[in-house]
């Protein structure tokens, strides 16, 4: 698949800046797109009443001062929660430096539960194009309706059907395969990316599930098996790596033509590419 493209390779912000700023928050998307990212990733996840969050865990516990399964709890419940504290534990954020991303007291908004809704309005009130890579988490569980509430969203948005794969600001990435298809058989113009953690054989003959245009390796892969990853783009596939944080990875992601880098450190891998 071809891409319209303003960068050869583009920073996609992992959970939004996540290195500084609590993942998955108002106030972790804000900081990526103050720091360039060309696009964010999300997970996603049904809450019990059917409401689309970007949790990462199926639980709650390790990212909020609450407890219990997303999927078991109503968004109301979830909006009682803090999804901040936690990273705030270390006061120097871990890096020896003050956190940036601090929000007012009046700002709850940026360390509470993130609906995908609210983040779609954050893109559509950007004042520049930022792209979004939403993954599906569990879809199997939710025999499709993870999909279905996703590309109803997505329609309320106008981003459901894009003219052509390479014109789409939104693209839908999964480890399932299925979730895929679901999503190719309902909006065929929609890209897809098939996420992999290990490398496989199906990965190393260059070939992807049917319909889905963009290959999601891990940086394990990359560092692993290089070959396949040069297969993947002369068989015309887009590939985009996962979670990339440290410089070298980043080298070798730029040498190979990778065209999307997945990373917790937006600012940090547009400063290294020069941006
Ligand atoms: O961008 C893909 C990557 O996020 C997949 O792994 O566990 O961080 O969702 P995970
Ligand atoms: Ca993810």
């Amino acid at each position: 698949m071809t891409h319209a493209r303003q960068h050869p390779t583009q920073v996609v912000a992992h959970r939004g800046a996540s290195e500084d700023a609590p993942e998955h928050t108002l106030a972790a998307y804000r900081k990526a797109i103050e720091d360039g990212a060309d696009a964010l990733e999300c997970d996603v996840r049904l809450t019990a009443d059917g409401h689309l969050v970007c949790v990462h865990d199926r639980r709650v516990n390790r990212t909020s001062n609450g407890r219990g399964a997303v999927s078991a709890l109503e968004l109301s419940d979830l909006s009682t929660l803090d999804f901040g504290s936690w990273k705030t534990r270390d006061p120097l954020g871990g890096r020896g430096e003050e956190p940036d991303w601090e929000y007012g007291p009046e700002d709850r908004e940026a360390t509470s539960v993130l609906t995908l809704e609210r983040l779609l309005e954050l893109v559509a009130d950007a004042d520049r194009r930022v792209e979004l890579a939403i993954e599906t988490k569990h879809p199997t569980r939710w025999a499709g309706q993870v999909e279905e509430r996703l590309l109803l969203l997505l329609k309320r948005f106008g981003l459901d059907a894009p003219g052509a794969p390479e014109e789409s600001p939104v693209r839908v990435m999964s480890f399932s395969a299925r979730s895929l298809h679901r999503v190719h058989a309902a909006s065929p113009t929609l890209p897809t990316v098939h996420l992999m953690q290990f490398a496989s054989p199906r990965l190393r003959d260059g070939r992807l599930p049917e319909g889905v245009p963009i290959a999601g390796p891990s940086i394990r892969i990359v560092r692993s098996h290089p070959a396949y990853i040069e297969r993947l783009k002369q068989s015309g596939h887009q590939v985009h790596v996962w979670t990339v944080n440290a410089s070298q990875d980043v080298d070798a992601c730029v040498a190979l033509g990778v065209d999307a880098i997945i990373t917790n450190r937006p600012r940090a891998v547009l400063d290294q590419l020069g941006r």
